[in-house]
């Protein structure tokens, strides 16, 4: 028996108890030995309540993240099932990039507890502290043609969106292109990464940073009205496990929904969770205009002050010869 095993078996009743029958059953295992596991998972950090008569219930997990965990608790198809976990990387982009090109699978996931070169859009740097957010990279290799590829970055917006909410409630809104704000502060950031070979989208790493437990003094000053973490402005202590795994399951389905019925429904969902909308937004040539949709590239449509409509981009960086 491994203790992969058995943290399943907890991990698939979430909040519930698991007899000790149930347990020797599902492992052909004796009681004693399914005690000896409780009190290896206990020596790992995981927290786990013993009831006579009822059985055992999984009621913590370690805060650091461990390999075994993430892959009892995932419940995708293929997203995250190749699985990388560092301690330490310069960007988890590079390392899943290394990946990629030895011919990795689409939804490889690499995540790193921290990173010393992480790094967000626009050339600026991302901050990464050790084991307080979910900083990590996944892989697709979808077929679409390149200039379509910043479509991904919206889905993933929605999906990050949707994935954090079932873990912590907050108010999530998705600041254009991708940057997920709460109460106009930024809790999370996506960067979209393609390789391309003769104008052909060959695969793209996305990046996902998420600040779940960052405290008001991890940031450095001029960043502390502009960002905050998701234990900052809930309260609570995030378990990033939980976090990662709904993020994927919400991409993933999302990811499926794409691939199916292309761009349309992204665009809508993207829609209802925008907080750009229908109100000033300035644009990169000083411009001021009025975002009243997405078209069907994904593209934002502003309304200007003499009444013409703008089409505004969000650039994927390229690498591969196309930029
Ligand atoms: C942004 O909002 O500017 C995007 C931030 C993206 C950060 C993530 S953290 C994991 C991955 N590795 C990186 O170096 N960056 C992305």
């Amino acid at each position: 028996m491994t203790d992969q095993t058995l943290l399943s078996l907890l991990e698939a009743k979430p909040g519930e108890f698991v007899s000790g029958t149930e347990i020797s059953r599902a492992l052909n295992v004796s009681r004693t030995a399914i005690w000896k596991q409780i009190r290896k998972l206990e020596a790992e950090g995981y927290q786990i309540e013993a009831i006579p008569r009822r059985g055992y219930r999984l009621a913590g997990r370690p805060s650091r993240l461990s390999l075994a965990a993430l892959l009892a608790r995932l419940s995708t198809e293929t997203f995250g099932r190749n699985l990388k976990l560092f301690d330490v990387v310069g960007s988890t982009q590079d390392e899943l990039r290394k990946l990629a090109e030895e011919g990795a699978p689409e939804g490889t996931l690499v995540i790193a507890e921290q990173q010393t070169q992480g790094r967000g859009r626009l050339g600026r740097s991302w901050l990464s502290p050790a084991g307080k957010g979910v900083w990590m990279s996944l892989l697709l290799r979808p077929e679409i043609p390149l200039p379509l590829a910043p479509q991904l970055t919206l889905l993933a917006a929605v999906a990050l969106c949707r994935g954090i909410v079932r873990v912590v409630p907050l108010p999530i809104g998705i600041k254009w292109p991708n940057d997920l704000l709460v109460e106009g502060k930024k809790i999370s950031g996506i960067l979209l990464e393609s390789a391309a070979e003769d104008d052909r989208l060959k695969y793209v790493v996305i990046g996902i940073g998420i600040s779940a437990n960052l405290e008001a003094d991890d940031y450095p000053e001029q960043l502390q009205h502009r960002a905050a973490s998701l234990k900052m402005l809930s309260g609570q202590a995030i378990d990033r496990t939980e976090l990662i795994a709904s993020v994927l399951e919400q991409f993933e389905q999302l990811y499926k929904l794409y691939c199916d019925q292309g761009f349309v429904p992204i665009r809508s969902l993207w829609e209802a969770h925008a907080v750009t909308l229908h109100r000033p937004l300035a644009l990169p040539d000083g411009q001021e205009g009025i975002p009243e949709s997405l078209d069907d590239m994904g593209a934002l449509r502003v309304r200007m002050p003499d009444g013409s409509l703008r089409t505004v981009y969000s650039a994927a960086s390229v690498d591969g010869g196309v930029s």
